[in-house]
Protein backbone atom coordinates (compact mmCIF):
# COMPACT_ATOMS: atom_id res chain seq x y z
CA UNK A 1 0.00 0.00 0.00
CA UNK A 2 1.33 3.37 -0.83
CA UNK A 3 1.09 5.63 2.21
CA UNK A 4 1.58 8.90 -0.42
CA UNK A 5 4.04 10.34 3.09
CA UNK A 6 6.76 10.96 0.46
CA UNK A 7 7.59 15.00 1.00
CA UNK A 8 5.38 15.25 4.00
CA UNK A 9 6.84 17.09 6.56
CA UNK A 10 6.40 15.57 9.64
CA UNK A 11 6.87 17.12 13.40
CA UNK A 12 7.32 14.63 16.17
CA UNK A 13 7.77 15.51 19.97
CA UNK A 14 9.76 13.75 22.21
CA UNK A 15 10.99 11.68 19.40
CA UNK A 16 14.96 10.90 20.57
CA UNK A 17 13.95 7.81 21.84
CA UNK A 18 11.10 5.37 22.58
CA UNK A 19 7.95 5.38 20.34
CA UNK A 20 8.36 9.02 18.86
CA UNK A 21 12.43 7.63 17.67
CA UNK A 22 10.43 4.77 16.11
CA UNK A 23 7.70 7.06 14.88
CA UNK A 24 10.24 9.23 13.21
CA UNK A 25 11.80 6.15 11.65
CA UNK A 26 8.99 4.74 9.92
CA UNK A 27 7.68 7.77 8.97
CA UNK A 28 11.12 8.58 7.33
CA UNK A 29 10.69 4.86 6.12
CA UNK A 30 7.83 6.09 3.50
CA UNK A 31 9.62 9.06 2.50
CA UNK A 32 8.74 11.70 4.75
CA UNK A 33 10.75 14.57 6.16
CA UNK A 34 11.33 14.20 9.67
CA UNK A 35 11.41 16.47 12.23
CA UNK A 36 12.41 15.29 15.64
CA UNK A 37 11.83 17.35 18.91
CA UNK A 38 13.42 16.88 22.17
CA UNK A 39 14.63 18.52 25.34
CA UNK A 40 17.15 15.95 25.78
CA UNK A 41 19.85 17.44 23.07
CA UNK A 42 22.41 14.61 23.32
CA UNK A 43 19.67 11.56 22.70
CA UNK A 44 18.12 14.01 19.76
CA UNK A 45 21.31 14.15 17.79
CA UNK A 46 21.97 11.05 18.17
CA UNK A 47 18.58 10.44 16.72
CA UNK A 48 18.73 12.29 14.44
CA UNK A 49 22.18 11.31 12.85
CA UNK A 50 21.06 7.55 13.02
CA UNK A 51 18.19 8.56 10.29
CA UNK A 52 20.20 11.05 8.02
CA UNK A 53 23.09 7.92 7.89
CA UNK A 54 20.42 5.58 7.04
CA UNK A 55 19.45 7.61 3.90
CA UNK A 56 16.89 9.55 5.63
CA UNK A 57 15.77 13.09 4.89
CA UNK A 58 15.42 13.99 9.13
CA UNK A 59 16.45 17.21 11.32
CA UNK A 60 15.98 17.94 15.04
CA UNK A 61 14.71 20.55 16.82
CA UNK A 62 15.59 20.94 20.52
CA UNK A 63 13.18 22.47 23.05
CA UNK A 64 10.82 21.90 25.39
CA UNK A 65 7.12 21.31 24.22
CA UNK A 66 5.64 22.78 27.45
CA UNK A 67 7.03 25.95 27.24
CA UNK A 68 4.78 28.26 25.39
CA UNK A 69 8.18 30.25 24.14
CA UNK A 70 9.97 27.95 22.89
CA UNK A 71 7.29 26.53 21.04
CA UNK A 72 6.51 29.47 19.39
CA UNK A 73 9.94 29.51 18.47
CA UNK A 74 10.73 26.26 17.19
CA UNK A 75 7.39 26.53 14.95
CA UNK A 76 9.03 30.00 13.36
CA UNK A 77 12.30 27.68 12.69
CA UNK A 78 9.40 25.31 11.12
CA UNK A 79 7.57 28.07 8.62
CA UNK A 80 11.78 29.50 8.41
CA UNK A 81 12.71 25.93 7.12
CA UNK A 82 10.02 24.26 5.32
CA UNK A 83 7.59 26.71 4.95
CA UNK A 84 4.18 24.39 6.36
CA UNK A 85 3.85 21.37 8.99
CA UNK A 86 2.08 18.50 7.09
CA UNK A 87 1.94 15.99 10.31
CA UNK A 88 2.08 16.88 13.97
CA UNK A 89 2.73 13.84 15.98
CA UNK A 90 1.92 14.75 19.86
CA UNK A 91 3.79 12.08 21.16
CA UNK A 92 5.48 13.35 24.40
CA UNK A 93 4.74 12.20 27.85
CA UNK A 94 5.94 11.70 30.67
CA UNK A 95 4.69 10.26 34.28
CA UNK A 96 5.62 9.75 37.78
CA UNK A 97 4.98 6.33 39.80
CA UNK A 98 3.69 8.11 42.74
CA UNK A 99 0.06 8.20 45.39
CA UNK A 100 -1.91 11.36 45.75
CA UNK A 101 0.01 11.52 49.37
CA UNK A 102 3.63 11.52 47.78
CA UNK A 103 2.94 13.38 44.61
CA UNK A 104 3.99 17.00 44.66
CA UNK A 105 2.06 20.08 43.22
CA UNK A 106 4.98 20.63 40.84
CA UNK A 107 4.91 16.81 39.78
CA UNK A 108 1.28 17.27 39.08
CA UNK A 109 1.52 20.41 37.42
CA UNK A 110 4.69 18.90 35.16
CA UNK A 111 2.56 16.05 34.04
CA UNK A 112 -0.39 18.48 33.14
CA UNK A 113 2.16 20.55 31.28
CA UNK A 114 3.91 17.87 29.26
CA UNK A 115 1.19 15.16 28.66
CA UNK A 116 -1.82 17.80 28.10
CA UNK A 117 -0.58 21.96 27.45
CA UNK A 118 2.29 20.58 25.05
CA UNK A 119 -0.32 19.37 22.67
CA UNK A 120 -2.43 22.48 22.80
CA UNK A 121 0.57 24.46 22.31
CA UNK A 122 2.03 22.61 19.48
CA UNK A 123 -1.56 22.16 17.92
CA UNK A 124 -2.44 25.90 18.01
CA UNK A 125 1.36 27.06 16.21
CA UNK A 126 0.95 24.01 13.65
CA UNK A 127 -2.58 24.91 12.69
CA UNK A 128 -1.70 27.97 10.99
CA UNK A 129 1.24 26.01 8.75
CA UNK A 130 -0.75 23.30 7.62
CA UNK A 131 -2.22 23.74 4.27
CA UNK A 132 -6.04 22.07 3.67
CA UNK A 133 -4.98 20.69 -0.31
CA UNK A 134 -2.06 18.50 1.14
CA UNK A 135 -4.75 16.56 3.44
CA UNK A 136 -2.86 17.86 7.08
CA UNK A 137 -2.97 15.78 10.41
CA UNK A 138 -2.66 15.88 13.99
CA UNK A 139 -2.25 12.79 15.92
CA UNK A 140 -2.63 12.99 19.84
CA UNK A 141 -0.74 10.42 21.70
CA UNK A 142 -2.78 9.03 24.66
CA UNK A 143 -2.59 5.36 26.62
CA UNK A 144 -4.63 2.89 27.64
CA UNK A 145 -4.21 4.89 30.60
CA UNK A 146 -7.42 7.13 28.97
CA UNK A 147 -9.51 4.39 29.99
CA UNK A 148 -8.47 2.91 33.04
CA UNK A 149 -6.11 4.40 35.11
CA UNK A 150 -3.35 2.11 37.13
CA UNK A 151 -2.27 2.92 40.71
CA UNK A 152 0.46 5.10 41.44
CA UNK A 153 -0.17 6.87 38.21
CA UNK A 154 -3.37 8.96 38.88
CA UNK A 155 -1.84 12.29 37.86
CA UNK A 156 -0.74 10.53 34.37
CA UNK A 157 -4.03 9.08 33.79
CA UNK A 158 -6.04 12.51 34.62
CA UNK A 159 -3.92 14.01 31.77
CA UNK A 160 -4.12 11.33 29.23
CA UNK A 161 -8.20 11.09 29.57
CA UNK A 162 -8.15 14.86 29.07
CA UNK A 163 -6.17 13.82 25.45
CA UNK A 164 -9.13 12.07 24.32
CA UNK A 165 -11.89 14.88 24.95
CA UNK A 166 -9.19 17.48 23.56
CA UNK A 167 -9.06 15.23 20.40
CA UNK A 168 -12.90 14.49 19.49
CA UNK A 169 -13.02 18.80 20.32
CA UNK A 170 -9.67 19.55 17.98
CA UNK A 171 -11.43 16.95 15.41
CA UNK A 172 -14.59 18.85 15.37
CA UNK A 173 -13.03 22.56 15.21
CA UNK A 174 -10.30 21.86 12.89
CA UNK A 175 -12.50 19.73 9.84
CA UNK A 176 -13.50 22.89 8.46
CA UNK A 177 -10.17 23.80 8.16
CA UNK A 178 -9.67 20.66 5.99
CA UNK A 179 -6.90 19.19 9.11
CA UNK A 180 -7.88 15.61 10.10
CA UNK A 181 -7.08 14.91 13.95
CA UNK A 182 -7.27 11.25 15.94
CA UNK A 183 -5.56 9.90 18.79
CA UNK A 184 -4.11 7.03 19.47
CA UNK A 185 -3.44 4.87 22.60
CA UNK A 186 -0.51 2.53 23.31
CA UNK A 187 -0.93 -0.47 25.76
CA UNK A 188 2.58 -1.29 27.81
CA UNK A 189 5.54 -0.72 25.32
CA UNK A 190 9.08 -1.52 25.85
CA UNK A 191 10.78 2.09 26.18
CA UNK A 192 13.08 3.09 28.82
CA UNK A 193 10.14 5.22 30.94
CA UNK A 194 9.29 1.70 32.02
CA UNK A 195 12.62 -0.03 32.37
CA UNK A 196 12.23 -0.09 36.18
CA UNK A 197 8.89 -0.89 36.48
CA UNK A 198 9.39 -3.62 34.23
CA UNK A 199 12.02 -5.26 35.74
CA UNK A 200 9.80 -5.55 39.06
CA UNK A 201 6.61 -6.04 37.55
CA UNK A 202 6.99 -7.18 33.43
CA UNK A 203 6.09 -10.51 34.32
CA UNK A 204 2.84 -9.40 36.11
CA UNK A 205 1.60 -6.55 33.10
CA UNK A 206 2.35 -9.38 30.85
CA UNK A 207 0.04 -11.55 32.45
CA UNK A 208 -3.26 -9.18 32.18
CA UNK A 209 -2.36 -8.63 28.42
CA UNK A 210 -4.31 -11.41 25.88
CA UNK A 211 -1.04 -11.27 23.73
CA UNK A 212 0.66 -11.96 27.03
CA UNK A 213 3.84 -9.45 26.04
CA UNK A 214 5.09 -5.90 25.85
CA UNK A 215 4.49 -4.19 22.59
CA UNK A 216 7.76 -2.78 20.81
CA UNK A 217 8.14 0.88 19.87
CA UNK A 218 8.01 -0.17 16.38
CA UNK A 219 4.62 -1.49 16.49
CA UNK A 220 2.92 1.14 17.93
CA UNK A 221 4.90 3.67 15.35
CA UNK A 222 3.35 1.64 12.43
CA UNK A 223 0.35 2.20 12.82
CA UNK A 224 0.66 5.57 14.00
CA UNK A 225 2.29 6.10 10.34
CA UNK A 226 -0.85 4.68 8.93
CA UNK A 227 -3.08 6.62 10.45
CA UNK A 228 -1.10 10.04 9.69
CA UNK A 229 -1.78 8.79 6.00
CA UNK A 230 -4.10 9.36 3.50
CA UNK A 231 -4.50 4.95 3.26
CA UNK A 232 -6.80 6.46 7.00
CA UNK A 233 -8.66 9.19 5.70
CA UNK A 234 -11.73 8.19 7.37
CA UNK A 235 -10.31 8.25 10.72
CA UNK A 236 -11.12 11.08 12.95
CA UNK A 237 -11.71 12.19 16.44
CA UNK A 238 -11.30 9.01 18.09
CA UNK A 239 -8.45 7.26 20.34
CA UNK A 240 -7.18 3.96 18.41
CA UNK A 241 -6.01 1.37 20.81
CA UNK A 242 -2.77 -0.30 20.45
CA UNK A 243 -2.55 -2.09 23.51
CA UNK A 244 -2.63 -6.38 22.32
CA UNK A 245 -6.23 -6.42 23.93
CA UNK A 246 -5.07 -5.42 27.25
CA UNK A 247 -8.16 -4.10 27.72
CA UNK A 248 -10.86 -5.93 26.53
CA UNK A 249 -11.15 -8.81 29.12
CA UNK A 250 -10.64 -9.12 32.72
CA UNK A 251 -9.17 -12.21 33.49
CA UNK A 252 -6.71 -13.01 30.37
CA UNK A 253 -4.30 -15.36 31.70
CA UNK A 254 -7.15 -17.48 32.96
CA UNK A 255 -6.81 -20.19 30.66
CA UNK A 256 -3.31 -20.20 30.40
N1 LIG B 1 5.96 3.18 26.97
C1 LIG B 1 4.70 2.86 27.31
O1 LIG B 1 4.41 1.81 27.90
C2 LIG B 1 3.57 3.79 26.95
C3 LIG B 1 2.24 3.33 27.10
C4 LIG B 1 1.19 4.17 26.78
C5 LIG B 1 1.46 5.46 26.33
N2 LIG B 1 2.75 5.89 26.21
C6 LIG B 1 2.95 7.26 25.77
O2 LIG B 1 3.73 7.29 24.59
C7 LIG B 1 4.56 8.45 24.58
C8 LIG B 1 6.01 8.06 24.41
O3 LIG B 1 6.37 7.18 25.44
P1 LIG B 1 7.82 6.52 25.52
O4 LIG B 1 7.67 5.29 26.32
O5 LIG B 1 8.46 6.47 24.18
O6 LIG B 1 8.59 7.62 26.43
P2 LIG B 1 10.14 7.88 26.66
O7 LIG B 1 10.28 8.38 28.05
O8 LIG B 1 10.97 6.69 26.25
O9 LIG B 1 10.45 9.06 25.62
C9 LIG B 1 9.90 10.32 25.81
C10 LIG B 1 10.81 11.36 25.18
O10 LIG B 1 10.19 12.64 25.40
C11 LIG B 1 11.21 13.57 25.75
N3 LIG B 1 10.62 14.67 26.54
C12 LIG B 1 10.15 14.63 27.81
N4 LIG B 1 9.67 15.83 28.16
C13 LIG B 1 9.81 16.64 27.08
C14 LIG B 1 9.49 18.01 26.83
N5 LIG B 1 8.93 18.76 27.77
N6 LIG B 1 9.74 18.53 25.60
C15 LIG B 1 10.34 17.76 24.64
N7 LIG B 1 10.68 16.45 24.83
C16 LIG B 1 10.42 15.91 26.03
C17 LIG B 1 12.21 12.76 26.56
O11 LIG B 1 13.48 13.39 26.59
C18 LIG B 1 12.20 11.43 25.79
O12 LIG B 1 13.17 11.42 24.77
C19 LIG B 1 4.25 9.18 25.90
O13 LIG B 1 3.25 10.15 25.69
C20 LIG B 1 3.74 8.08 26.79
O14 LIG B 1 2.88 8.58 27.80
C21 LIG B 1 3.80 5.09 26.51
Amino acid sequence: MDLKLQNKVAFITGGARGIGKAIGKEMAKEGAIVVLNDLNAVALKEAVNELVDMGYAATGICGDVADPDCVGRMFEEMKETFGRVDILINNVGINHDVLLMDLTYEQWRKEMAVNLDAMFLTSKAAVPLMEPERHPVILNGGSFACFMPALGYGSYAAAKAAVESFTKSLCGELASKGIRVAGYAPGVTNTEINRELFAHEGERMCRQIPLNRVAEPEEIARVVVFLASEAASYVAGCMVRIDGGKLCVQNADRFR
